[in-house]
């Protein structure tokens, strides 16, 4: 069974529905992107998850737990966290007492979390005594990123974790990101960037205007035309 499932998840800010009848599995080790184009809705979804905003209809399962209706603060205990696009770190904390925070989630001692993840972020662990503020923008997304780890997740959602990034610090993000899934996490990313999403995802979603437009291994995502999709010159199939 799929570490994250979600059926049929239509929500969306007032009464309007912005993301229609969304379903979306994903496993542990795998990588899943969510791609399209602005205003496509891809953040409404990842909000949806975290109960950040409530499905209207559909089921969201987490580790075969039902966690539609559960409160936002208790999500990432049972196995989800959420990583936003913005924030996203506690600037005037060092990046150790970032990572403190993260544990506190948890019950108990997360001392021995603490430095594993140092050991996987090794940026961070150079830096750990300086203050998150005096960091740049792509090694505070890692130290998000890294915070939410604390809680030893079965799924992480990042909502666009390499946007406004160089290059070079990009590739830095995405290797950590496939790390990440090598560990026995569950992936799902949502990238702006489309070669990027089709270099390191094991799936691919295209949402387009609110709805799961098209979605398959990312080798049968390649071979269409993604660009047209992006423009709403949607192709007639769909699977
Ligand atoms: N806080 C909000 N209140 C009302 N509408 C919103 C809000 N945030 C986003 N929207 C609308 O929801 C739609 C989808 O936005 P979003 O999920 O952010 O798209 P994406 O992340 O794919 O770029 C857009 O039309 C946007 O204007
Ligand atoms: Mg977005």
């Amino acid at each position: 069974m799929p570490a994250l499932i979600t059926e049929n998840i239509t929500a969306g800010y007032g009464r309007t529905p912005i993301i229609n009848d969304i379903s979306l599995s994903a496993d542990v080790g795998t990588i899943t992107a969510i791609i399209g184009p602005n205003g496509a809705g891809k953040s409404t979804y990842a909000k949806t998850l975290v109960g950040v905003l409530r499905a209207v209809t559909g089921r969201i399962v987490v580790n075969d737990l039902d966690i539609t209706k559960m409160p936002g603060h208790l999500i990432p205990r049972n196995g989800l966290v959420y990583v936003p696009q913005n924030e996203n770190v506690f600037t005037n904390l060092t990046v150790r007492e970032n990572l403190e925070v993260g544990g506190f989630a948890v019950r108990g001692n997360t001392d021995a979390r603490l430095e594993e993840i140092l050991d996987i972020f090794t940026d961070l662990k150079k830096a750990q005594g300086k203050k998150a503020g005096y960091l740049s923008g792509g090694q505070q997304n890692l130290l998000a990123i890294a915070r939410s780890l604390m809680v030893e997740p079965t799924v992480i959602v990042l909502d666009e974790p390499t946007a406004g990034l160089s290059p070079a610090y990009t590739d830095v993000v995405w290797n950590q990101i496939d790390l990440i899934a090598k560990s026995g996490t569950a992936v799902l990313v949502v990238e702006q960037n489309v070669e990027r999403a089709l270099a390191h995802a094991d799936f691919v979603h295209i949402f387009v205007a609110g709805s799961n437009h098209m979605h398959g291994p990312t080798s049968e995502i390649a071979k269409h035309d993604l660009a047209a999709i992006f423009l709403g010159r949607a192709e007639a199939t769909s699977s």
